[in-house]
C-alpha cells in the first residue's frame, strides 16, 4: 500500500486511482475544477481532517479496485476518443431531454416554485455553452493535441501554444461548475418537494446524474489531459 501525502492534489489523487472520485463526491470536495489544490489546503478549508481522509483512501482503496486502464495510462489520443465517446456522446443525448423536461416542469409548476423558471432558464444557457465549448473541444483542441502527439518536431498550430485554448477551456469548465452549483442550490440539493410529479422526479435525477458526469469529464481533462498535453508541447519544444 502506497503512502499518500496530504500534499498531494486532489486532482493527482483522483487521476492515479479514478474510483477515489466517489469518496470526494461524498464529502463535497471539488476534485475537477478546483483539482489543482493540494488536500492540505482542501481539509483546512473545509475542515476536515486530512489522516482521516487518507485513511479512507487507504482503506478503500482495495474495495475500489479499478477496472481497465486508466484516463492517465492511455495516450492522449486515446483519452481524446474516450472524452468524446462517452461524456460528449452522453451530453448530446442528454441535454436536449433535459431541456425538454425542465420547460416542461417549470411550465406547469413554475407557479408553485418560481426557482423552477430560473432552474430551466439556467439550464438552457448551460446547454447552450456546453455544446459550443464541445465544438471547439472536438473540432479545434482535441485534434490539435492529436498531432502533438504523433509529431516529431514541434507543430504549427493556428492558435500559437497548445496553452491557449486550454486555458480558455478551463474558464469554460469553471463557468460550467458555477452552473451545476446553481441548479443545485436551486433544486435543494435535487431534493424533489412532496407534490413532485414523475416529470419533476426524472428531471432531477437526470440532473444530479449529469452533475457527477460532468466532473468526472472536466477532471479528465483539467487534470490529465491538458497538463499532458502541455508537457507534450513542452517536449517537443526542447527539441
Ligand atoms: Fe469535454
Ligand atoms: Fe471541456
Amino acid at each position: 500500500m502506497t503512502t499518500i501525502s496530504p500534499e498531494v492534489t486532489i486532482g493527482e489523487l483522483v487521476a492515479e486511482r479514478p474510483s477515489r472520485s466517489r469518496i470526494f463526491e461524498q464529502l463535497g470536495i471539488d476534485y475537477c475544477c478546483g483539482g489543482k489544490k493540494p488536500l492540505s489546503e482542501v481539509c483546512a478549508k473545509k475542515g476536515l481532517d486530512p489522516a482521516m481522509i487518507l485513511e479512507r483512501l487507504e482503506r478503500e482503496a482495495e474495495a475500489l479496485l479499478d477496472t481497465g486502464p486508466t484516463p492517465a495510462q492511455m495516450t492522449l489520443s486515446q483519452l481524446a476518443v474516450h472524452i468524446e465517446s462517452t461524456h460528449h456522446a452522453y451530453l448530446r443525448n442528454e441535454l436536449p431531454r433535459l431541456a425538454k423536461m425542465a420547460q416542461r416542469v417549470a411550465k406547469v409548476h413554475g407557479d408553485k416554485d418560481q426557482r423552477l423558471l430560473m432552474l430551466s432558464a439556467t439550464f438552457g444557457v448551460f446547454m447552450h455553452e456546453l455544446e459550443s465549448h464541445m465544438a471547439k473541444e472536438g473540432h479545434v483542441l482535441f485534434p490539435a493535441i492529436r498531432a502533438l502527439e504523433a509529431a516529431e518536431t514541434l507543430p504549427s498550430l493556428p492558435f500559437g501554444s497548445v496553452a491557449n485554448p486550454i486555458h480558455c477551456m478551463e474558464a469554460e469548465h469553471d463557468g460550467a461548475g458555477e452552473a451545476l452549483e446553481r441548479m443545485r442550490s436551486l433544486t435543494d440539493g435535487y431534493t424533489p418537494p412532496e407534490w413532485a410529479c414523475n416529470t419533476y422526479r426524472a428531471l432531477l435525477d437526470g440532473l444530479h446524474e449529469l452533475e457527477l458526469d460532468m466532473h468526472q469529464h472536466v477532471h479528465k481533462e483539467n487534470n490529465v489531459l491538458f497538463p499532458r498535453a502541455k508537457e507534450r508541447e513542452m517536449q517537443l519544444t526542447a527539441f
